[in-house]
């Protein structure tokens, strides 16, 4: 599935792959948002898990940060190279599974970890991902993600009252999905159509953190989110995100969490 999104993800203007080459200062909108909690990055050591087609990666690097990127989609890592290339930014990619990044990556060789953005729901398990993430940075680093919050995750989108659907809570089997369609502005025909979804809820997720050896350091909760999580109900906003239309303070539409590693 990810391999036939990732050339369609590069080709669609949500993507702005078009401006990172005109315009060598341009970062994406997702971590323009991100910069009042992620504060100075320039001249650390960061990994960007489940970095799809690199936008995020790149625009760290930019920010001054050394990165690498890790997907399990060759076809994205691929994409991702080209995008650096093009950009003239000398990011890493490695195609791995997120589980398997201790491998792939080595042990504490990081001073953060980025993720999020249609990152976890991938998942099925929290636990070991929180595990990873704490391996995979030196003593002292510290986690940042920014994530669609799982109570956003429970609704049903298909109804035009907000009403809960999916799971909160990390259960064991998936939901399935069937869907044609993506998260961004697209004319092509996907064939592999079919995705696996698994809900992990906020506690589950600090829990998780805290059991790795890792310590909460913020914790907020946002009115918005960077995808059209509920087509037809929602808004863009001027920082170029998606809010409810009627009433959004019903319900925590993203959150962004960090986390840093006990010395
Ligand atoms: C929604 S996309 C990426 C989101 C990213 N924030 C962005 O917008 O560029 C999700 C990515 O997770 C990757 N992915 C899903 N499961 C994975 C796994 N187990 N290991 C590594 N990558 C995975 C997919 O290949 C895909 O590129």
């Amino acid at each position: 599935m990810w391999d036939e999104r990732a050339p369609a993800h590069a080709a669609s203007p949500d993507y702005a792959i078009e401006r990172f080459l005109t315009d060598p200062a341009f970062i994406s909108d997702v971590v323009r948002f991100d910069l009042p909690l992620l504060g100075d990055v320039a001249g650390l050591d960061g990994v960007h898990l489940q970095c799809h087609i690199g936008t995020d990666t790149v625009s760290l690097a930019r920010l001054g940060a050394s990165m690498t990127g890790l997907d399990f989609s060759g076809v994205a890592v691929a994409q991702a190279r080209r995008l650096a290339a093009q950009a003239r930014h000398p990011v890493e990619f490695v195609e791995a599974d997120v589980y398997d990044a201790v491998g792939a990556l080595g042990r504490e060789r990081f001073d953060f970890v980025f993720t999020g953005i249609g990152a976890l729901c991938w998942l099925p398990k929290i636990m070991p991902w929180a595990q990873l993430v704490a391996d995979l940075l030196r003593p002292g680093g510290w986690l940042f993600i920014r994530e669609g919050h799982p109570m956003l995750w429970a609704l049903d989108e298909r109804q035009d009252a907000l009403a809960l659907e999916y799971p909160y809570f990390e259960r064991e089997d998936p939901e399935v999905f069937d869907e044609g369609g993506t998260y961004v502005e697209t004319d092509v025909v996907f064939e592999h159509t079919v995705s696996h979804f698994w809900n992990h809820g906020l506690g589950e997720i600090v829990t998780a953190l805290l059991d790795a050896g890792m310590g909460l350091t913020t914790l907020v909760e946002h009115d918005s989110v960077p995808w059209e999580a509920l087509p037809g109900k929602m808004d863009r906003t001027a920082e170029n995100e998606w809010r409810l239309a009627d009433r959004p303070w019903r319900v925590a539409h993203s959150y962004t969490l960090r986390a840093v590693k006990r010395a």
